[in-house]
């Protein structure tokens, strides 16, 4: 099947089971106003970071890489009363318009948009730990040190994930020297050497092409 076909059945998965969504719908206008790239993850793969969140009761969850919130809006529905969600930023462009979406979806009371290098804030963070759930989605260069510090400000049985792992299957090509695959290929040989963790990754197809999650759970 071709990529059009990706994107043709992740439609049909979106109008079966998700539903309209005006909020999430003004999240992605408001992206697209604000000059932000389509890079956030589908809608079905929304959808799966928060059923994630939900199946595994987090209440305290952390994101690396906001974009204009998309992801953020998925995972913070998940929250129950009282529950937090911190997203960490580089861009004060991006941070902007995911304050505004992040509102005007009801969240901003359980969301903070924190502006910067996401390993200078992580390194900071060690107050507001553990976290129950790390979805990492930023500069893949920084892949393994993302999980490196999400592992030690997450609490045992903490679910850790990271998008974009397979890269159109350019994750197994050991000769690229393209930054983002060296990045991924070395957050690989950091995880099958990392005894802390239990670990799997997973192929996806769809409108956002040929990728995958790497999922990982904090041992006891
Ligand atoms: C793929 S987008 C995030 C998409 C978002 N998770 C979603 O699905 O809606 C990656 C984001 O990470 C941000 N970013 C890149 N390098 C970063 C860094 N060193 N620290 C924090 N954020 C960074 C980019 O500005 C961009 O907004």
């Amino acid at each position: 099947m071709t990529d059009r076909g990706w994107e043709a059945v992740d439609a049909y998965i979106a109008g079966q089971l998700l539903g309209p969504d005006p909020v999430l719908d003004a999240a992605l206008k408001g992206n697209a106003e604000g000059g932000l790239p389509a890079i956030d993850v589908s809608a079905a793969q929304g959808k799966m970071l928060h059923l994630l969140a939900r199946i595994s009761g987090a209440r305290h969850i952390l994101e690396v890489g906001t974009l204009g919130g998309f992801s953020t809006i998925w995972l913070a529905r998940a929250l129950p009363e009282g529950g937090r969600l911190v997203t960490l930023e580089i861009s004060p462009t991006h941070a902007e318009v995911a304050r505004a979406n992040i509102a005007h979806a009801g969240l901003a009371e359980k969301v903070e948009v924190r502006v910067g290098p996401a390993l200078e804030s992580l390194k900071t963070m060690g107050d507001e730990a553990p976290f129950d759930l790390v979805f990492i989605d930023a500069d893949k260069e920084n892949n393994a040190n993302y999980v490196q510090a999400a592992i030690g400000l997450s609490r045992p049985g903490a679910l850790i994930l990271v998008d974009n792992v397979v890269r159109g299957g350019g994750v197994i090509d050991a000769a690229s020297t393209e930054p983002r695959i060296v990045g991924t290929r070395k957050l690989f040989e950091m995880l099958q050497a990392e005894e802390r963790l239990e670990a799997t990754a997973i192929q996806t197809v769809g409108a956002k092409g040929w990728d995958g999650f790497v999922m990982a759970v904090v041992k006891g």
